[in-house]
Formats: C-alpha cells, structure tokens, sequence
C-alpha cells in the first residue's frame, strides 16, 4: 500500500513516521514534506502543493489514502476534491472545516447548540467595535475571524491593547481578508489543555490527552507562538474531566455539525480551558491534529495507525480501539532565529541523534539540499523523550536538545512544568 501525508510541519512528519510503522505500508508520501521526511527511507518527498495536481498524482500512483494536516488546504477544500474524484481522504470538508476557519461560525455554531465557550460578539464596522471594548472592559480577547497563521488572536489585558488590536484588523486591515470581521470575546481565566479526537461522521475515538506551550520563552513569557512544545497525558485531563469534554463539547459538536446538515470527519480539536472550580469552556476549534501536540501523541500511540484512518474513512470507527503506551511523552521545539516574527532561514543544522527507543528527533522548517540539512521556517524541530514520570521524558528530550546546533536556536527549557507540579494521574 502507498499513501499520502499533506504538508511539511512536525505534525505531518510524526503522521508520515507512524503511519510508515505499519508492515502493510511500502511508501508514505510527503507533500511537500521537509529535511526529516526526504532523510528516511521510508518516506519520500513529493513537491506539489496544489490540491488538484495532488489528487492526479494520486489517481496515477493508486494512493490507498491520503491524510491531511494542515488547515489551509482543508478550509481550501483538499477532501471535497480528492472525494469527488473517488479517492480516499481523512479530513474534513471545506464546510466542516469552517470550525478552524472562521471563528464567526465556529462561536454562532457553539451558541446554537449551547456547547460552553466565552461569551462573544462579531464585528466587522470598527466604531461599533470599539464601544463595545468600552462597555466591556479589559482584560478581552480579540480574534480576527479567518485564518491568520497564529497571527489572528490578541488576548488584551489594556482597553488600550485591545482598541489596537481592533484598529489592526478592522481599520489597517493588517490581516487581510482575514481580519475583516472580528470576534470579541470574554477573557477566561484557568489552564489550558489540547483535546484531539477522531471522527467519521457519527462515531468519535478519542486520542490521549495533551498540553500546548504557546509563549515563547520559558515561565510562558514572550509573544505567543505555534506551540514551542507540548506533552501527553496531560494530568489535568482527569478521568472526570475527560468524560465531560466528550459530553458537554465533543458530542454536541459532532451531532450538531449533523443538525446543521454539514457531516464532520476528520481530527478535531477542542482547545479547552478549565477553570480552578473544574468549569470547561471550550478556547477554539481546529480541524486537523495540533502542531506540537502530534508529536508527542504519535510515539505514545502503539498498533497500526494505518488501520485505523482506514476504519475512519469508512466509517467504522466504533470497531477500532487505540492502545497508549503508559510513558509521558514531551516534545521540545527548537525555533530558528527571529521566531515568531522574522524567522531566519539558511543556518545549518548538525548532530541530530539518531532515533532512539526513548527519543524522537521530528522535523519542521528544515531542508535536504545536496546532502546540507538547514532552516526554512519558523519551528524547526521538535525533540520528543519518553519515560514513566514527566520529569524523566523531558530529561531524555533535554539530553538529546543539548546535542543538537544551528546558529540562533530558540527553545523552552520548562516543558512538562505545569504537569510536574500536579500530582500525577492518568488521563
Ligand atoms: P485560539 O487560537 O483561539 O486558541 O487563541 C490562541 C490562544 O489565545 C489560546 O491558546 C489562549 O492561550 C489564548 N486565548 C484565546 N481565547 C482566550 C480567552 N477567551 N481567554 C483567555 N485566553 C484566550
Ligand atoms: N499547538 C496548537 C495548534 O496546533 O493549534
């Protein structure tokens, strides 16, 4: 069986590193992949990033299936393509996809079928926005209703901030399109986790449970970020919490979705806040598995992954259960210079260990060309270490992060510390 990854991130890298796992596999495609995924040989490199050139190369080389992982060729309508030319695809529609894509429909959707999340109005004219910051105070949150490549969300803690914020998007139309209708919403307070589900249209298979580091520098300080690196379980993910997640956001949502006439299938993810009394609202959706989030997800998921996208593209996901290996994973990001704002592309990058049985070495912004391996963007690798405690698998991932060089390196040195200070429990 050959199949098909699309994208170049981390998050596409640890999809293409499992699925390649499973004995019925000869090939996995990356389009377009990056330096970790042209290096094993497993994996080969395919450089289109056209949806419709994609879909041809994948009727000529009889692709079983292909899977996703980003969210602009999703909201650009990548599975409404592939399916109406007959091919397999794990994603969702350009329609369901409107969940990431545009916070307008992912809020009205949440208020209509009372799935708790900050209260909210949309604007698109800047005076009625502004009096509405007035009227509410600070701090608030200001969220460009379209994509924004991480770009599209100012959580302000001044009025001042936060008038800014909306002159940005609504009056310099510094986000484009993007940014030409805003959500205002509520500020929450409480932790934050990562909920990653798989959905076929009907049936729901949870993944293991994570946690983001969205700031960029260490004691979450700094600008936000694409996740500078994350874990899983996450011990705030409780048992009780997990089953009210699915309850009270998952099923709502999937049901809703099918209410509202628009089937989901595809990863989705609840980003969620949980607040110090236990209360959960639901921070966004997104349509696709996290970026760093996979990373560590995948090295924990144990079988064959293959099989299970074949019973969610067919719509038997209630026959499929995942098996967890009991370790903590945690990924560290290593940032190119400049990250988040002007990541610097061309150092060089040396030493990265091989694969070990408790270390990952996953790829992001990275090349191949002519046998140097440099930066190309943003987050550049993500090192993932495993072990029984928190402390141990960020030990292994720091170990393997100390040996690794490119000029400019940016990365956390605290990943795994909320976790550390709570007492452990499974998730
Ligand atoms: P989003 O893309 O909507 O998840 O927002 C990006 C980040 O902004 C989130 O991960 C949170 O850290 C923060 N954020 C978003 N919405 C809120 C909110 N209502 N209250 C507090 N922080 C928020
Ligand atoms: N790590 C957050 C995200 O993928 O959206």
């Amino acid at each position: 069986m050959k199949i098909l990854v699309v994208g170049s991130g981390g998050r596409e890298h640890a999809l293409a590193w499992k699925l390649a796992q499973s004995p019925r596999i000869q090939l996995v495609y990356v389009a377009p992949g990056n330096g970790g995924t042209a290096t094993d040989e497993r994996l080969r490199n395919v450089p289109i990033s056209d949806p419709k050139v994609l879909a041809e190369f994948a009727v000529r080389e009889g692709i079983a299936f292909t899977v996703v992982g980003p969210e602009a060729p999703l909201a650009a309508g990548i599975v409404n393509l592939f399916r109406a030319r007959g091919l397999k695809i794990f994603g969702p529609s350009r329609e369901a996809a409107q969940l990431e894509s545009s916070k307008d429909f992912a809020k009205a959707f949440m208020k209509r079928h009372q799935i708790p999340t900050a209260d909210y109005e949309t604007f698109s004219d800047p005076v009625l926005a502004h009096a509405y910051i007035d009227a509410r105070g600070a701090p608030i949150v200001i969220k460009a209703d379209g994509l924004a490549a991480g770009k599209g969300v100012v959580v302000a803690m001044s009025l001042e901030e936060a008038h800014g914020a909306v002159d940005m998007m609504l009056a310099d139309n510094k986000l484009g399109d993007a940014g030409a209708r805003v959500v205002i919403e509520e500020f929450l307070h409480g932790e934050e986790a990562s909920f990653i589900v798989m959905v076929d249209g009907k049936n729901v298979l949870p993944l293991a449970s994570s946690q983001d580091h969205k700031r960029l520098q260490d004691n979450d300080q700094g600008p936000n970020t694409g996740g500078m690196g994350a874990y899983s379980p996450a011990p705030i993910v409780t048992p009780q919490v997990h089953a009210r997640v699915m309850r009270e956001i998952i099923m709502p949502t999937v049901r809703g979705m099918e209410t509202d006439g628009i089937r989901y299938t595809g990863f989705l993810y609840a980003g969620l806040m949980i607040d110090p009394q236990g209360n959960i609202k639901t921070l966004e959706f997104n349509c696709r598995m996290g970026d760093p989030e996979t990373q560590p997800i995948m090295t924990r998921l144990k079988g064959d992954f293959s099989k299970v996208v074949e019973h969610a593209i067919a719509g038997t996901l209630d026959q499929v259960e995942l098996d967890w290996d009991r370790r903590y994973a945690l990924g560290v990001v290593l940032a190119a210079h400049g990250y988040p704002d002007t990541p610097r592309k061309g150092d060089r990058i040396s030493d990265i260990p091989a694969e070990t049985a408790n270390t990952v070495t996953f790829h992001a912004g990275t090349q191949l060309e002519d046998g140097v391996l440099s930066v190309t963007g943003g987050r550049v690798l993500c090192v993932v270490g495993l072990d029984d405690t928190v402390r141990g698998a960020q030990s292994a991932a720091y170990a393997t992060v100390n040996q690794i060089h490119f000029d400019g390196m940016q990365y956390r040195h605290d990943i795994g510390f909320r976790a550390m200070a709570r007492k452990p429990e499974q998730s």
